[in-house]
C-alpha cells in the first residue's frame, strides 16, 4: 500500500508508539507544529502542539500524558475519540478471546488470545502478505481466502482476481479490522465478498471446481487443528479447480513444531489428492497443485 498524501480527516485517529515519537521529539525542540500519520502510517497531518497537549486538524485533542502511555505501549494501538483514547480491542462472550490491533512499524497486525496473527520478526505484516501470495502467482479468477483476519491475503488477492470470497469466524476480528485503516479495502472493494462462518463449515457449501486458487492462513494447529484435516483438505481439493493451486500457511519450517506440523499437512494433502504438493519455506508454508 503507498503512502496517501491526503488526510483521511473523516476517518478517526489511530496512533501507536511509532507514530507519536516526532510528537515528544519535537515537543523537546519546542516546535509549534509536526507531521505525523493519523492512521498507522499510511498518511501524514500536520499537528500544533501547545503545553497541553496536540491537536489534531479534524480538532481532537490529544494531552501529553496520553502521548506517553501510547510511547510506552508496544503491544497496541489507539484510537482517539472525543479527546479521550482507548486501547482498539474487544472482548466477546461467544468467542472468549480478546483481539486487538497490535502495532508494528508498518502495516498493523492482530493478537487475538495472545497470539500474532502474522510474521513480526525480520518481516512486516505486508511483506508476509506479499510472500503468501507470490507462493500462488499469478491470482487470477475465482479465488477463495478461508482466514480473513485483517483482510490483508484478500484485499492483496483482490488486486489480480476476479473475485475474492473470504471467511472468518470471530466478530472480533472483524471488528479489528473496521478499525484497522490499512484494512479499508477489504470493506470498500467490490470484488470481495465476505462471509462470517466457520470456514470448516462453510466449504462444504462451496460447488466443486468452483474456485481458481485457495489461499488457507488459519491459526496455528494447536488452536486450529480441524483446519488442518485430511476431512478439510478433501474439501479444499473437491472445490478447487483442474490446475488450480493452494497456499497453506503452516509456519517456521525450521521450528520443530512447525516442522512437525508440515511433515503431517503434505502427507494429508496428498491423499486428498492433490497431484504436487511443495514446500515454500520464504512463505512459511506450501503450495499444493491440483
Ligand atoms: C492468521 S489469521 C489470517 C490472516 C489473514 N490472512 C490476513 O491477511 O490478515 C487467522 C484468522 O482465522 C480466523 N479463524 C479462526 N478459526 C476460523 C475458522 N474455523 N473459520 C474461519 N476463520 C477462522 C481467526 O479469527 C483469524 O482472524
Amino acid at each position: 500500500m503507498s503512502i496517501l498524501d491526503k488526510p483521511l480527516t473523516s476517518q478517526p485517529v489511530i496512533l501507536s508508539y511509532v507514530q507519536v515519537a516526532p510528537l515528544l521529539k519535537a515537543r523537546e525542540q519546542e516546535l509549534a507544529t509536526v507531521q505525523i500519520s493519523p492512521d498507522l502510517g499510511l498518511s501524514m497531518v500536520e499537528v500544533r502542539l501547545t503545553s497541553e497537549g496536540v491537536e489534531f486538524p479534524n480538532r481532537e485533542r490529544l494531552d501529553w500524558q496520553s502521548v506517553e502511555r501510547i510511547s510506552m505501549s508496544e503491544v497496541n494501538c489507539f484510537l482517539l475519540q472525543e479527546n479521550t483514547i482507548r486501547i482498539v480491542q474487544v472482548f466477546y462472550e461467544y468467542t472468549n478471546r480478546v483481539c486487538s490491533l497490535m502495532p508494528t512499524k508498518g502495516a498493523p497486525s492482530m493478537l487475538i488470545a495472545g497470539f500474532v496473527m502474522h510474521r513480526i520478526k525480520d518481516i512486516d505484516p505486508m511483506q508476509d502478505t506479499l510472500r503468501k501470495i507470490a507462493a500462488i502467482a499469478p491470482v487470477v479468477g475465482r479465488v477463495l481466502d478461508t482466514a480473513t483476519g485483517l483482510g490483508y491475503t484478500a484485499i492483496e488477492a483482490a488486486k489480480t482476481a476476479d473475485e475474492v470470497v473470504t471467511i472468518e469466524l470471530d466478530p472480533g476480528a472483524q471488528e479489528m479490522a473496521r478499525l484497522n485503516p490499512w484494512s479499508h479495502a477489504l470493506f470498500d472493494t467490490p470484488n470481495i465478498h465476505q462471509i462470517m462462518g466457520d470456514a470448516y463449515e462453510v466449504v462444504q457449501t462451496f460447488e466443486d471446481s468452483s474456485f481458481t486458487r485457495i489461499i488457507h492462513d488459519p491459526p496455528t494447529f494447536s488452536l486450529a487443528g480441524e483446519l488442518y484435516s485430511g476431512a478439510f483438505y478433501q474439501q479444499l481439493y473437491r472445490i478447487l479447480k483442474r490446475g488450480g493451486r493452494l497456499y497453506h500457511y503452516i509456519g517456521d519450517p525450521d521450528s520443530k513444531a512447525s516442522g512437525g506440523v508440515t511433515k503431517g499437512a503434505l502427507k494429508r494433502l496428498q491423499e486428498a489428492g492433490f497431484a504436487r504438493v511443495v514446500r515454500r519455506p520464504e512463505a512459511y508454508g506450501v503450495v499444493a497443485y491440483k
